[in-house]
């Protein structure tokens, strides 16, 4: 509803604005995709390809699948474009709806948008730490204030071997007791069980061992230089071991940032590294690295955390006899053709009725056009703020009404 739409836009011009200061670049990709790519990406075991997904058949008999997600659709576009040719790191970001089944609650739907981003072809730590210290500005920059960021590593699939050994051994002890997903996951793929919500299964999965505990050397070291790269540019965070996130194609950095402003769905954003990602598309190596932020919960915590008010129009014009319904009609059209916004209404009414519909319009200006402002060529100029009004010569009242919007 338009009473929302401007808090959207707010917090869209905004990423736009900061998305631009980092250079990156926005990349559309489709709604739709062949289901084969979330199976390949996502992976078959998580909770999205198992239960969340709207798939169905094409009348050619292709499974196609409304997005649940966009880091799989910007990868594929990568390998399908040959982006790689052009060498160097791809930094995209891309907006927009994004679909899954979930059970619907504040701050989660089934059809929701994310803002996300991606860099492309850099497994340098440097760009976890600028592109989280990119999110920190973003959110400041909309006067969100009580927000956490999570991070951990998942390691790579070398070390995650050694670890999903022993999560494996872990497990076969203590899955008797769990939920049937659980226990499946337990055999499938075991570190699923992070995803978990169900509360009996919590105190459980707190005992099973940590991935940080098996990173292997050059992992580790790598997500040494994430936290050395976050403390230089002075953002806080917190390591949380079992932070897996729900998706399989990450590997090393894993993170998220939650918001004490929104409820029981208080994760606002997640993202990490996804560096074997493009392979595993049947692209080249390709290191990557990208969030997405839920916007649905973004607007919430803004709505929460901020006072934005709409843009209010420059000029509500007033015209108070028929003669001056012309008159107003070209002063509205110049009004607009020189980028200042303005509302004319075209049922004759009242002066009363006319202020109030100002008002309600949050204009800044009331222009008001009657026989005597016809008779003498001065229009009456109306501050909405001070209430001070002015006589303008006709000719000028344009020029007058951008100077003094620029002095306000
Ligand atoms: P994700 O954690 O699945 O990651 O989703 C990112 C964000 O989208 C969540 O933190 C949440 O704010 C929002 N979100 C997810 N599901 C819903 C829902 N049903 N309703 C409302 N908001 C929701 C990804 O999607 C990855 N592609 C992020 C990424 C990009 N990783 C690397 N690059």
């Amino acid at each position: 509803m338009p009473v929302e739409t401007w808090r959207w836009q707010k917090v869209e011009d905004e990423s736009r604005w900061v998305f631009a200061a980092y250079n990156f670049l926005e990349i559309r990709t489709p709604v739709l995709e062949h289901t084969d790519l979330f199976a390949r990406s996502v992976g078959v075991d998580t909770d999205i390809v198992t239960k969340e997904m709207y798939t169905f058949q094409d009348r050619d008999n292709d499974l196609l699948t409304l997005r649940p997600e966009a880091t799989a659709s910007v990868v594929r576009a990568y390998i399908e474009h040959s982006l790689y040719n052009e060498g160097g790191v791809h930094k995209l970001y891309y907006m927009g709806p994004m679909f899954r089944r979930e059970r619907p609650q504040k701050g989660r739907y089934r059809q929701f948008s994310q803002i996300g981003a991606e860099v492309l072809g850099s497994d340098h730590p440097a760009i976890d730490a600028e592109v989280l210290e990119m999110l920190v500005l973003l959110l400041e920059r909309l006067g969100l204030k009580d927000f956490a960021l999570l991070i951990n590593s998942v390691g790579c699939p070398a070390c995650r071997h050694e670890y999903l050994k022993k999560l494996g051994q872990a497990l076969d002890n203590v899955k008797g007791n769990m939920c049937e997903d659980c226990r499946r996951r337990a055999g499938t793929n075991p570190l699923r069980v992070f995803d978990c919500k169900v509360e009996a299964d919590q105190p459980i999965i707190e005992k099973l061992p940590h991935i940080l505990d098996y990173l292997c050397p050059e992992c580790l070291q790598h997500f040494e230089s994430v936290k050395a790269e976050l403390g230089q540019r002075e953002i806080k965070f917190a390591i949380e071991p079992r932070l897996v996130r729900g998706l399989d194609y990450y590997t090393r950095t894993t993170f998220e940032i939650t918001s004490g402003a929104l409820g029981a769905q208080n994760a606002l954003l997640g993202g990490g590294r996804y560096d074997g990602l493009s392979e595993m598309l049947g692209g080249p190596p390709t290191p990557g690295f990208g969030f997405a932020i839920g916007e649905d919960r973004l607007v919430l915590a803004v709505e929460q955390a901020a006072h934005f008010k709409p843009e209010p129009i420059a000029a509500f014009i007033v015209w108070m006899s028929h003669e001056a319904l012309l008159p107003a009609v070209t002063l509205a059209r110049e009004l607009r053709r020189q980028n200042m916004s303005a509302e004319i209404l075209y049922d004759a009414m009242k002066m009363k009725k006319s202020m109030g519909l100002a008002s309600k319009f949050n204009a800044r200006f009331a222009i008001i056009i009657g026989e005597n402002e016809l008779a003498s060529g001065r229009y009456q100029v109306k501050d909405m703020g001070t209430g001070q009004q002015e006589e303008v010569e006709i000719s000028r009242v344009a020029a007058y009404l951008s100077d003094a919007l620029k002095k306000l």
